[in-house]
């Protein structure tokens, strides 16, 4: 069968019933969203500024395959997620829609992003030389039922992170505490700084946990869509963006304390529900936001070149 790739920076009305028909199409087929949430809002709203779209279209003109690039995160690299019509799988649409991402993005970071479990997604996956590198929950909350009591540990003060001042330190902190996480852990001083220079960057959700002169925690709490979300024209919802707490003082209810007091401080910029990743294996956190009040929302895997 043969048909065409276009990149496209914006997608026209036609173009977005088009697309959201192949999505509803996929949906039915494959009984689970084949996008996240979070790309199928910004279609619903036209699509983000930032947004790039690469449609497969078969020779008399009908969608047939959708790929929603993103490269506005320049530390972690380009993320994808894409949709091929049920009707016009195994016939490489999946494929040429991969490449021509590669070539747009000309970045071999390149992350592909599956939702839910499909055996299909991991076959493209490997066929194209893609290896699983992380499953996460998404884990989510409502920030208007109560939250729970906590105390902050004696002798720990919680503030806000002090642009110009609390660089090093928490670069410190954030690689002793994700040792064992080579993605979070080698943050290096310009990835914070380029985080930092973001749209949705604000030091007052960004709280750290000292004792003493010395930095021991933080919660880093990022505002996803409204006027705030970096141009990302869609509802407002929180996120616990980063939790850490030295390997010194866990066990102490500081996690605890510091993921509520940045919950209430999401819930005090008027935000109605709170989000976060968490890697799949990791128990630990698991069970800590099970106990302040999150359920699991969703499963994404993340593949990126072997
Ligand atoms: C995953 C998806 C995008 C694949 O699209 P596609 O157009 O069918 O993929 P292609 O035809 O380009 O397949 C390329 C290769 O991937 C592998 N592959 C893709 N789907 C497969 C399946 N269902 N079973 C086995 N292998 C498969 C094959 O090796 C295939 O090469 P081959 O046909 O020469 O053997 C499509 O099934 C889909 O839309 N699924 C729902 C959304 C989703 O899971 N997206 C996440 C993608 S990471």
């Amino acid at each position: 069968m043969s048909f065409t790739v276009s990149a496209l920076a914006h997608l026209d009305d036609n173009d977005i019933a088009r697309i959201k028909e192949l999505i509803q199409s996929a949906t039915v087929q494959d009984d689970l969203a084949p996008l996240s949430e979070h790309v199928l809002i910004h279609l619903n709203h036209g699509g983000d500024e930032h947004d790039e779209h690469i449609v497969a279209r078969s020779t008399d003109g009908i969608v047939i395959g959708y790929l929603h690039l993103d490269q506005t995160d320049e530390v972690a690299g380009p993320v994808v997620e894409l949709v091929v019509h049920p009707r016009h799988r195994r016939m490489g649409v999946g494929r040429a829609l991969v490449h021509a991402a590669t070539e747009r993005a000309g970045d071999d970071r390149l992350r592909l992003w599956a939702h839910g479990e499909l055996a299909m997604a991991y076959a493209l996956a490997s066929n194209l030389g893609f290896k699983k590198t992380r499953e996460l929950w998404q884990m989510r909350r409502s920030l208007f039922s109560a939250m729970p009591k906590y105390d902050v540990p004696t002798g720990i003060t919680i503030r806000s992170f002090v642009p110009g001042q609390d660089e090093e330190a928490w670069l410190a902190l954030n690689a002793e505490v994700f040792a064992e996480h080579p993605e979070q852990g080698q943050l290096s001083r310009n990835d914070l700084d380029v985080r930092m220079s973001e749209g949705w960057f604000d030091p007052s959700g960004f709280l750290l946990a000292c004792k003493g002169d010395k930095l021991v925690g933080f919660h880093w709490t990022k505002i996803h869509g409204g006027r705030r979300g970096g141009g990302h024209d869609h509802p407002e919802i929180g996120e616990i963006y980063v939790l850490g707490v030295a390997p010194s003082e866990r066990g102490t209810g500081l996690s605890k304390a510091l993921s509520l007091k940045g919950l209430e401080y999401l819930r005090d910029e008027g935000l109605g529900a709170a989000m976060l990743y968490v890697d799949a294996d990791n128990d630990s956190a698991k069970h800590l936001y099970e106990s302040i009040g999150f359920m699991h929302w969703d499963t994404d895997v993340m593949f990126t070149r072997a």
